[in-house]
């Protein structure tokens, strides 16, 4: 397996630009399985979990045609042979399941493997399955899969007990095609769900509320074809945002959505950090010493979890006591270990982590868990004195495009060893 060698001290400086958001693209790819008509979508990020979610729409039967750079993929569900995800691909990637709704809404069945847990936690799919059930789907478990049928998905009212963004994707994917009207309340207002609500509309479904608690969807007996561009990836950006800051640079992350990073920006700037919001993006600025902020991840427009991890590299750095609370996954400080051996002091109890700096991190061999604590270590890499070698950087792969080039390109000194074995 390949790893990173970093060699911190680098102060970051220049412009990096955002690929397409790989979350954002996931459910879009998914989508196409709802019509037989030619599927485009633009601004696709090049990386293992779309190579992924390509292998599990070929496995089904539809002919996917990436472009010569793979930035953008051209998909034709006509001739779906299969009805059924299996466990090697849907435990590769979880999203994978949501091929469950769009089959299920167009074939009447669908057979798709449990995800089961991860890294970060227990992550059931109860929501997706009862709310299936209330638009009139019979599921049954067996097997380690999920067995549901439907002659036709009927619309109905739906209450999520919380803002799942995956229910709420499944969920409208399966109301698009549903007869008559879905209304799912207390749904995920994340800007990747607003993206799939475009691409639905593309579709000729009728949805509104996308980005709001309340979305109402009405359905089609049958769905058009759709031409759609993925949005910008916020994780992605917040990751590049937070390289400018713990390096003591500045960067303009182009194609940066300020309006998608709201809570996170106000969390910087809090932490001392400039952050200036322009027409091709954001650019941020080190302010002359980090002070510590204390944060707590929230469904989206909260802060989001998927960059708690890479602020808690960055409190390492800031003078003072920082509190991290996390709630929307069980078990996500697996990189707060890491962190601590490359010299942080964190005390991490239940979902609670307290980040005391500045500390002067040392680089050190160090082990990625899951994509964004892996990108963490990278970041806390560059900040440290020494090399720093994060192993399994597949983690890395499956989210970040390109991320040694963008992170060279901005004068870091990082470099890739492939696998010998
Ligand atoms: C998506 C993102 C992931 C991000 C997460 C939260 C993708 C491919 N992944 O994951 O990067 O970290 O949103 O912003 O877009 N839950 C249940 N029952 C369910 C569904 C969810 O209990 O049926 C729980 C989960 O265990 C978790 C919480 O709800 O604790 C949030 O999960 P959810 O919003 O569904 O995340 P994902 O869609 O899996």
């Amino acid at each position: 397996m390949d790893t990173i060698v970093i060699r911190g001290g680098a102060v970051l400086g220049g412009e990096v630009t955002v690929s397409g958001s790989k979350n954002a693209a996931l459910p879009l790819l998914f989508s196409t399985l709802l019509t037989s008509r030619r599927c485009v979508i633009r601004n696709v990020p090049v990386l293992r979990d779309i190579r992924t979610a390509v292998a599990v729409l070929r496995h089904l039967g539809a002919l996917v045609s990436p472009s010569r750079d793979g930035h953008e993929i051209t998909v034709e569900a006509r001739d779906i042979s299969r009805s059924e995800a299996p466990y090697e691909l849907v435990k590769t990637m979880r999203a994978s399941f949501l091929v469950l709704g769009p089959l299920l809404a167009r074939f009447g069945r669908a057979r798709v493997s449990t995800p089961g847990g991860c890294a970060i936690g227990a992550r059931p799919v109860d929501l997706h399955l009862t709310r299936l059930q209330k638009m009139g789907a019979r599921i049954r478990l067996a097997e380690g899969y999920v067995e549901a049928e439907a002659e036709r998905l009927r619309g109905a009212k739906i209450v999520l007990d919380m803002p799942s963004v995956g229910a709420t994707q499944q969920l409208m994917m399966a109301a698009s095609l549903a007869e008559g009207t879905t209304v799912i309340e207390n749904a995920a207002r994340e800007p990747e769900n607003v993206c799939l609500a475009a691409a639905l509309e593309s579709m000729g479904a009728r949805v509104r509320g996308a980005g709001t608690s309340e979305v109402t969807v009405d359905g089609r007996p049958e769905l058009d074809g759709a031409d759609v561009t993925v949005i910008p990836d916020r994780i992605e950006a917040g990751t590049y945002m937070v390289a400018a800051a713990i390096t003591g640079g500045s960067i303009l992350v182009a194609g940066a959505r300020a309006d998608h990073l709201d809570a996170f920006t106000a969390k910087l700037r809090e932490a001392g950090v400039a952050v200036r919001e322009g027409e091709g993006g954001i650019r941020v600025a080190a302010g002359r010493a980090l002070g510590a902020a204390d944060v707590k991840t929230m469904p989206h427009p909260g802060f989001p979890t998927d960059l708690q991890a890479q602020f808690m590299a960055l409190m390492t750095q800031a003078t003072g006591t920082s509190t991290i609370t996390e709630t929307i996954f069980e078990n996500r400080f697996l990189h707060a270990q890491e962190l601590v051996r490359m010299g942080a002091e964190i005390r991490a109890d239940g979902n609670r982590a307290i980040v005391r700096g500045a500390s002067a991190l040392s680089g050190a061999p160090v082990m990625a868990t899951d994509l964004r604590a892996s990108v963490c270590l990278v970041l806390a890499g560059l900040a440290a004195r020494g090399t720093t070698r994060v192993a399994r950087v597949y983690h890395l792969d499956r989210g970040y495009e390109r991320v040694e080039e963008k992170l060279r390109a901005l004068g870091a000194d990082i470099r890739r060893e492939a696998a010998t074995a």
